[in-house]
């Protein structure tokens, strides 16, 4: 799918192996530490690109040859944020409150590229059967910018829970198709 000149957001492909490995490699510290559904690393992108799980579904944003943008969707549950919603009197169902995780490239964060994929994004997680999204793993307190775009996005908070910091859990009940 074209976003918007030279952007494509589409499905992660077996080819995507070298690009993902050096789009993680590019990553500062200060992404890595935000994002945390798997390890940023050359064997996990070799593996992602390998595996295709059913309900496991994965986005990237191409700009020229480059990845730019990668996104997890991920209908499984997830005992760790079924627990944490559940003592918010919400009970998470596997196969339709999709687990969500986005990252962009250092270079382009904050550049929009995250609002022009979401559109599409939240179609794909529709059609595929989703009522919900629920932050993977929450989000960090200290990440303004994170917070700011999921409640741009009407993503609402449900507590949260401590690490080494305060994480908020966030959720957006989407509209049927
Ligand atoms: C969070 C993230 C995915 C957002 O993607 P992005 O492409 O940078 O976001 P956009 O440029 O589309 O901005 C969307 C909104 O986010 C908010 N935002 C983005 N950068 C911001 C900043 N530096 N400060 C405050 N708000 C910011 C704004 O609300 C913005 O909307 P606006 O432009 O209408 O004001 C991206 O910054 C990222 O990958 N961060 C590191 C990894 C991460 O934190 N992942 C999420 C873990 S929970």
């Amino acid at each position: 799918m074209l976003l918007e000149g030279s952007y494509t957001l589409r499905s992660l492909q077996p080819f995507d192996a070298s690009p993902l490995a050096r789009y993680f490699d590019g990553l500062s510290d200060a992404t890595r530490r935000r994002f945390k559904p798997h390890p940023l690393d050359h064997q996990t992108a070799a593996s992602l690109c390998e595996r295709s799980l059913a309900g496991e579904l994965r986005y990237v944003v191409i700009w020229g040859k480059q990845i730019i943008g990668y996104f997890v969707l991920d209908s499984h549950s997830s005992q760790h944020e079924a627990a944490r919603f559940l003592s918010h009197g919400i009970a998470l169902q596997d196969g339709v409150d999709f687990l969500f995780a986005p990252s962009i490239a250092d270079a382009w964060q904050g550049r929009g590229v995250a609002s022009l994929s979401m559109p599409a994004l939240l179609q794909f997680a529709r059609v595929a059967g989703a009522r919900s999204l629920v932050l993977m793993g929450g989000t960090q307190a200290t990440n303004v910018a994170a917070i700011a775009f999921y409640e741009k996005l009407g993503f609402q908070r449900y507590g949260g829970y401590y690490t080494d910091m305060f994480n908020h859990d966030m959720r957006l009940c989407l509209e049927p198709v």
